[in-house]
C-alpha cells in the first residue's frame, strides 16, 4: 500500500530522513516512535506531499506520489491532479487539530468532499454525519471547535480526514496535545479505525498503543529508521538507544515496558489492550 524508497530529505545542509526504505502493507497498523527532531514528521509530511523529498521514491497503491526528478536530480511536485489524487487517498490528523476555526464542525468536515471531491453537499453532509455518530459528537455538528475540549477537536480532526474515504490514515502524535484524561476518548477511535483494517503511521508518544495495537514499531534516530520489528521484538529485549528513549518517556509508560510494575496508574486504552 505504501512503499517508500531510499528516501532523502535535506534542509539546506541537514539530512532530516537519511535514507529512508520503508513498506507497509494493506491493513497494517506502523508505529514510529523516536526522540525529538529523529525526523518522524518529516517522514509523515514528505508520504502526504506537504514537503518536497531532495530524493528518493514514495508509492502509495503502486502509483508513485507527486514528484519527479528534475534536470538537476531534484524531486518537484507533478500535477495538480496528483494532489487531488492523494488528498482522497491520504487523510492525516496532526497533533494540534488544525479546525477551521471560524467553520462548524459540519463544516470543517464537508469542505474538503465538497471542494477536493466535488461531492454533492447533500452527500457530504450524510456522511459528515455518519462520522460524527462514529467519534460520538453528533450532537456537537453545529459547534465551533472552540466550543469543544481537545479530546473533541482531535475526534472531529479525524472524522474531518475519514470524510474524504481515504484507504490511508497518516497520524502526528494526535494525542500530544491533550490533557492525559481525555486520550483515550481519541486513542479508541484510532483503535477501531485499526480494527477495521484501515491502514495507518502512527507517530506517537502512547507506547501501549505502539505495543498493543501496531503491527510493526518503526524507532527512528537521527532521520534514519534505526529499528524495526514486531512490538514483541522491539519491547521485549529493546536494545540500547530504545531503553534510553524509553527511560526519557513517562515514567509510567517506560516502567511498565520494561515489565515493572507501574508506581501509579495511568488509565491506558481498553480496547487496546
Ligand atoms: N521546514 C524546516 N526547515 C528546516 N528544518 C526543519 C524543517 N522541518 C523540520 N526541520 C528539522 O528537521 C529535523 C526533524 O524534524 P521533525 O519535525 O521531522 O522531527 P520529529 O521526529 O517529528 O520530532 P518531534 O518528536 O519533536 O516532533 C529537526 O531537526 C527540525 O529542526
Ligand atoms: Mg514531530
Amino acid at each position: 500500500m505504501i512503499d517508500i524508497r531510499e528516501l532523502n530529505k535535506q534542509f539546506g545542509k541537514h539530512l532530516i530522513l537519511d535514507n529512508v526504505s520503508l513498506q507497509v502493507g494493506e491493513g497494517e497498523v506502523v508505529s514510529i516512535i523516536g526522540p525529538s527532531g529523529a525526523g518522524k514528521s518529516t517522514l509523515l509530511r514528505c508520504i502526504n506531499m506537504l514537503e518536497v523529498p531532495t530524493s528518493g521514491l514514495i508509492e502509495i497503491g503502486g502509483r508513485p506520489v507527486a514528484y519527479k526528478a528534475n534536470r538537476q536530480g531534484r524531486l518537484t511536485y507533478r500535477s495538480q491532479f496528483n494532489l487531488t489524487w492523494l488528498r482522497t487517498e491520504v487523510g492525516m490528523v496532526f497533533q494540534q487539530f488544525h479546525l477551521w476555526p471560524s467553520k462548524t464542525v459540519l463544516q470543517n468536515i464537508i469542505e474538503g468532499p465538497c471542494i477536493v471531491k466535488k461531492m454533492s453537499r447533500e452527500k457530504a453532509v450524510k456522511i459528515a454525519e455518519q462520522l460524527l455518530e462514529k467519534v460520538g459528537l453528533l450532537d456537537k455538528m453545529n459547534d465551533y471547535p472552540a466550543q469543544l475540549s481537545g479530546g473533541q477537536q482531535q475526534r472531529v480532526a479525524i472524522a474531518r480526514a475519514l470524510a474524504m474515504e481515504p484507504k490511508i490514515m497518516l497520524f502526528d502524535e494526535p494525542t500530544s496535545a491533550l490533557d492525559p484524561e481525555l486520550i483515550n476518548e481519541v486513542l479508541d477511535i484510532m483503535v477501531k479505525l485499526a480494527k477495521e483494517g484501515m491502514t495507518m503511521i502512527v507517530v506517537t508518544h502512547e507506547m501501549s498503543f505502539a505495543r498493543h495495537v501496531s503491527d510493526r514499531v518503526v524507532f527512528m534516530e537521527k532521520g534514519k529508521i534505526a529499528q524495526i520489528g514486531s512490538p514483541e521484538a522491539l519491547f521485549r529485549s529493546p536494545d540500547s538507544r530504545i531503553t534510553q528513549f524509553l527511560s526519557q518517556l513517562d515514567h509510567d509508560i517506560d516502567t511498565s515496558l520494561m515489565g515493572v510494575e507501574p508506581n501509579h496508574s495511568r488509565q491506558r486504552p481498553e480496547s487496546a489492550g
